[in-house]
């Protein structure tokens, strides 16, 4: 896999992730989930709300053509009434949002953690009040995720996920490289190697990679996960309009999936949802 740009200072003199401009598609999908789960479970759940993001990321992405700044999901959640935040990330990244931070009004509820999420996922749970209803945003650059981490993330809490699954970097653009490696980022994404098959079975590296997807998918409907069904969002890059990643949407509950299906209904340039 290609490794991580280095970062580029942002206005505030601190370091900001260098992105595309689709990472707007991403904000907006982002900013409505949660804002109408919030306001729509928030009362319920006495306020018992909790927000973990596994790849947090430093607060800001910069566009790399416009040099645009775009804020990024730390804050993005913090806007929202959560009554706790747990942010995840490499040391110098969380390190740079901690920085970003400053004295948030929020802050006695941020809990910042440093290191691969996949190793410190026990220090996740712990800092997410287990009585709480928890929205955990997985937003990784590739495959980093592993499969048993979401299980453990999930095991005897109610837990909704909201995914970018790296669909392009991740799972296509690599699926000769991971077909020739015996242990790999692809099993440990999905948990297993079954995967295997689906490359067997031939065809392109989009027909594969589609065929990968649907079995994470079927995966996480065995951890009791519905997801809506050609409610995938497709990301495309901006330049060559290739496919990036999915955002999905995976809930244990028909209300999560009523509020993504309302919210994916407009995209952000006002199109009207398609079956796609
Ligand atoms: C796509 S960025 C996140 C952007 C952020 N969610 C946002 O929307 O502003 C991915 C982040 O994952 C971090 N990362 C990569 N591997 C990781 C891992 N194993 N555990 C935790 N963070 C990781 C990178 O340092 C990077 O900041």
């Amino acid at each position: 896999m290609s490794q991580p740009e280095p970062p580029t200072i942002a206005s505030d003199g601190l370091p900001a992730r260098p992105t595309g401009a689709w990472v707007h598609d991403k904000k907006y999908y982002l900013e409505r989930y949660l804002s109408i789960f919030t306001r729509g479970v928030g009362p319920k759940w006495n306020g018992k709300l909790s927000y973990v993001d596994l790849f947090s990321g430093p607060g800001r992405s910069i566009i790399r053509q416009t040099a645009e700044e775009v804020e990024g999901s730390p804050f993005v959640a913090l806007n929202c009434e959560f009554a706790k935040y747990v942010f995840v990330d490499v040391p110098d990244v969380i390190d740079s949002l901690q920085v970003r931070l400053g004295r948030h009004a929020k802050l006695p509820h941020v809990s910042l953690i440093r290191g691969d999420c996949n190793e410190v996922i026990d220090a996740v749970r712990a800092a997410a009040p287990a009585d709480h209803l928890t929205l955990a945003f997985v937003d990784p650059t590739g495959l980093q995720i592993r499969f048993r981490t979401i299980q453990r993330l999930v095991q005897d809490r109610k837990v909704d996920l909201l995914m970018t699954i790296q669909f392009g970097m991740g799972i296509r653009m690599n699926l000769r490289q991971y077909s020739q490696s015996e242990s790999n980022a692809l099993t440990s994404f999905m948990g297993n190697d079954s995967w295997r098959t689906d490359v067997e079975d031939g065809g392109s590296p989009s027909l594969i990679g589609h065929r990968i997807l649907s079995r994470y998918m079927a995966q996480l409907r065995q951890l009791g996960y519905e997801t809506v069904q050609n409610r995938e969002i497709a990301v495309r890059s901006d330049q060559n309009n290739l496919l990036l990643y999915f955002i999905v949407l995976a809930s244990r509950h028909p209300r999560g999936q009523d509020f993504w299906r309302k919210i994916t209904q407009i995209g952000p340039s006002g199109q009207r949802h398609l079956n796609w």
